[in-house]
């Protein structure tokens, strides 16, 4: 019995202290996997990429969301501000926000939402990849 229990604290314990990162991990996988399916060349995701897409003035989409850093401030670190509605936006950088990039619907949901704003299209699979490979190291 005693053997069993230490046996399920040791399997237990690690996926619950990990459950954050496996969770972002299967994000950052299932945009790896559509990165491949898009481009068979395509082998890792780059945070310098990442970067750029969330710096760019991309002008391409609402005028008042001209780049990522219209609500989510040019230091991901900091509390952000919705530029439309005035609403305050938690920082975006995992350092201090380790929960950002772990609920794969909600990710889903503001690449759509968000990408539309700035770029005036949605982003590929790769440009996800990036920026959630970015603030994980932020
Ligand atoms: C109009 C304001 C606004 C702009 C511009 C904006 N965002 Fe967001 N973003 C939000 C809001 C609001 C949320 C949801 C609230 C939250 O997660 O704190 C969010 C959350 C996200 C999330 C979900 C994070 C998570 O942990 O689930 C992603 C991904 C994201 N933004 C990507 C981007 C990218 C990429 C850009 C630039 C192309 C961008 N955002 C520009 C307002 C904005």
């Amino acid at each position: 019995m005693i053997r069993y229990l230490i046996l399920a604290a040791i399997t237990v314990a690690p996926s619950l202290a990990m459950a954050g990162d496996a969770d972002r991990d299967a994000i950052i996988a299932g945009y790896a996997a559509e990165a491949r399916a898009a481009d068979p060349g395509f082998t890792v995701f780059s945070a310098a990429a990442g970067e750029r897409l969330f710096r760019t003035k991309w002008a391409s989409g609402d005028e008042r969301t001209p780049s990522c850093t219209a609500c989510h401030t040019d230091n991901p670190r900091n509390p952000g501000r919705n530029a439309k509605t005035g609403r305050p936006i938690d920082p975006v950088a995992v350092s201090v926000n380790p929960s950002r990039f772990t609920d794969a619907a909600d990710v889903e949901k503001q690449f759509t939402r968000d990408c539309e704003s700035v770029l005036g299209r949605p982003c590929t699979p790769r440009e996800k990849g990036d920026y959630i490979t970015f603030m994980s190291g932020q």
